[in-house]
This record gives C-alpha cells, sequence and structure tokens, in this order.
C-alpha cells in the first residue's frame, strides 16, 4: 500500500514516515522543498497546482494530508495554508482516476475547549477560540463537503516527542527549576506522543469500515499542567518550582510577546491566541469513538514517553 504524507519535512510528518517505513509500509514524502530523510521517496509538490499535485498521487493509495501551519502572525496566511492547501488536494484527490483515501490533520483546536468536567464528542458543533481552530475547522468542513473519495478527518491533541519545539520550552522551563501555572485553576487536558499517533493513524489506515468519520486523537488519558511538569521534572531529575502566575498578569505578558512577535513579523509561541487556550477550562476529548470503532487502546505511558522525549533533546543538544 502507497502511504504519500503532505509536510513530511515537519515533526508529525517525519515520524509518520519513518515508523510507516519500519512498519514496512511504501510511505513517500510530499514536500515542497527537499527532503532529510534520504531512506524514503520523495516528490516535490507545488500545493497552489491541484493539477501538479495529481499527477504526484498517480499511484497513491492513502494521502495523509498532515502540512499545516501553526502559528502566524497573519489571519490571512493561516487561512491559505490550512484552508487554501486542503481545498486543492480535495481538488487534486477528487481529480485521480483511481480510489485514493484522503486523510486529513486537523486539530482538537478545530473542535475547541471542553469544559472541566465534559469531555468534547466528535459529533459535537465545532467552537474554536483561535485563529488556528478555526482555520482547521473551516478545512475539515471543506474536506466534508468537496472530497468525492473516501475520506477521513483526525483531530490530534497536543503532541509531543523526539523533534517537537513546542514543548521544548516547558522542558526547558523546568530545567532551569522553574514552572508557570496561569491562575490556580487545575485544568484537565489531553497528551499524545507522536509515535502514539503513527500507531493510531495505522489502526485508521487499516480499518475499512470507518470512511467518512472524524476522531479524536489522544492516549485516552487526561493530564493536568502540573501532571505534566512534575513528569518532565521527574526526567529530568530536577525539582521545578511552581509560579503561579495570576491570570491578568499572564495575558499582559502573552499580548506584550504576541505584539512584539507582530512588529518582527515572527510568530511568537506565547500569544494571544495561545493565551485563550491555555486558559481555556480544559482541553478533554472523549476517546469512546476511538475505542469502539478502531480499538485505540494504547497503554498509559506519558511518564516512559516524556523520559524519552529528554533524552532525545539531550542527545541532540536541544537541551
Ligand atoms: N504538533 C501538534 O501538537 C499538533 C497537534 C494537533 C494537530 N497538529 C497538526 O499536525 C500537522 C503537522 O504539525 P507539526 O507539528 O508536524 O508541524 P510542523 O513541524 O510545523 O510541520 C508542518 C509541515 O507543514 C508544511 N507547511 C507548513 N506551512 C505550510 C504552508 N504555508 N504551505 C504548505 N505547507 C506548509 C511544512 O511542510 P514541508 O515539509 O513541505 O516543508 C511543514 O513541514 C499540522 O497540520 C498541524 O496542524 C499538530
Amino acid at each position: 500500500m502507497k502511504i504519500a504524507i503532505t509536510g513530511a519535512n515537519g515533526f508529525v510528518g517525519s515520524t509518520l514516515l519513518t515508523h510507516l517505513h519500519h512498519k514496512g509500509f511504501e510511505p513517500l514524502a510530499f514536500v515542497r522543498k527537499p527532503f532529510r530523510l534520504n531512506s524514503i521517496p520523495v516528490r516535490i509538490v507545488d500545493y497552489s497546482n491541484p493539477n501538479t499535485l495529481s499527477r504526484a498521487l498517480s499511484d497513491v493509495d492513502v494521502l495523509i494530508h498532515n502540512a499545516g501551519m501553526t502559528k502566524s502572525v497573519s489571519r490571512g496566511e493561516m487561512l491559505a495554508a490550512n484552508v487554501g492547501i486542503t481545498r486543492n488536494v480535495v481538488q487534486a484527490v477528487n481529480q485521480a482516476k483511481h480510489p485514493i483515501r484522503l486523510i486529513y490533520i486537523s486539530s482538537q483546536a478545530a473542535s475547541g475547549p471542553s469544559s472541566a468536567q465534559t469531555p468534547r464528542r466528535e459529533s459535537d458543533a465545532l467552537a474554536p477560540i483561535s485563529i488556528y481552530g478555526k482555520s482547521k475547522a473551516i478545512a475539515e468542513r471543506v474536506v466534508q463537503t468537496q472530497c468525492s473519495q473516501a475520506w477521513n478527518i483526525v483531530r490530534p491533541c497536543s503532541v509531543y516527542g523526539p523533534g517537537d519545539r513546542d514543548f521544548l520550552s516547558l522542558f526547558r522551563l523546568c530545567n532551569s527549576g522553574f514552572s508557570l501555572q496561569i491562575g490556580k485553576k487545575e485544568r484537565p487536558l489531553n497528551m499524545i506522543h507522536v509515535s502514539q499517533l503513527a500507531d493510531f493513524l495505522l489502526h485508521l489506515i487499516m480499518n475499512q469500515q470507518v470512511m467518512g468519520e472524524i476522531f479524536f486523537a489522544t492516549d485516552n488519558q487526561v493530564y493536568t499542567q502540573a501532571l505534566i511538569v512534575d513528569a518532565i521534572c521527574a526526567a529530568i531529575g530536577k525539582k521545578s518550582r511552581r509560579l503561579i502566575v495570576p491570570e491578568a498578569l499572564a495575558h499582559l505578558a502573552f499580548g506584550a510577546l504576541d505584539g512584539w512577535g507582530r512588529l518582527r513579523s515572527l510568530p511568537s509561541a506565547m500569544n494571544l491566541e495561545k493565551y485563550h487556550e491555555l486558559s481555556a477550562e480544559g482541553w478533554v476529548a472523549d476517546p469512546q469513538k476511538a475505542q469502539g470503532l478502531l480499538g485505540w487502546n494504547p497503554p498509559a505511558m506519558l511518564p516512559e514517553l516524556i523520559c524519552e522525549t529528554y533524552r532525545w533533546y539531550r542527545e541532540n543538544s536541544w537541551l
């Protein structure tokens, strides 16, 4: 089975390729510019041109459309990247003369936050609170309404693991002996390790009975930020001092960093949208649909996988 992955140079895409390669599949990397994994065949694609995309798809059975922009200072740029490209990918898949299964990598952000008590279900109305989440929600709609081939949508929660830059800042903070929490409330949230996400996608690809279904992808556990910080500190072998930042102060700080990022046209990881996401009541998805339809029941391994991530950061001099 030939499985192509867009955005293959990135954190999730490159891990997915290696994982599929090790499991005996024939992965193909779709990238915009030359690729860093030289053991895997590469096709350079131009997302602005559905015809070239459709030629690249000539022998592909499954296309995982993973390319996407996760931060930007420009709403237009975010929409062009996440919605515009998805529209062209769907058009290319529709033009193919053979069956292709399209799997769109959306995000938990498309669905929006949960309350502290009730997890969100796939069938809940979408209520994104960031431009990123809105762009993913619109792209989901494009897949649902315009794709004439078989499709699925996967909404991963926060993904961590070797090669991830987003959680790196939390590891760095813990390494310096501190951790920050916005407000006193403990907020429940989901996590998934990148290799678990790759396994999740394999469960989906091997299942032919779930076409047209949307799934949250989590490791089925519920954490809090304090639990994650404790796991990171245990991996590092250090204690960290938790500083509780009042919400109003955090709002100001994230606003200032957002403004600074906009002045330099460089998106900051700490921006106002991130503040709203971090201060939401919870980010918990109901795992029942993936458990029931895909048999998705990964072992609970967060402490071990955080340790492995820490070792990777150290070995690669990121920490
Ligand atoms: N990391 C998470 O926590 C998380 C959580 C939920 C969902 N997701 C989704 O998972 C996917 C992969 O995320 P990631 O964390 O691996 O991000 P990443 O490391 O930034 O990789 C994203 C890839 O998307 C492509 N890309 C980015 N901007 C693009 C643009 N304007 N036009 C065309 N291609 C563009 C690039 O592909 P090239 O290889 O061509 O350069 C890049 O390698 C994204 O769709 C993201 O929304 C991620």
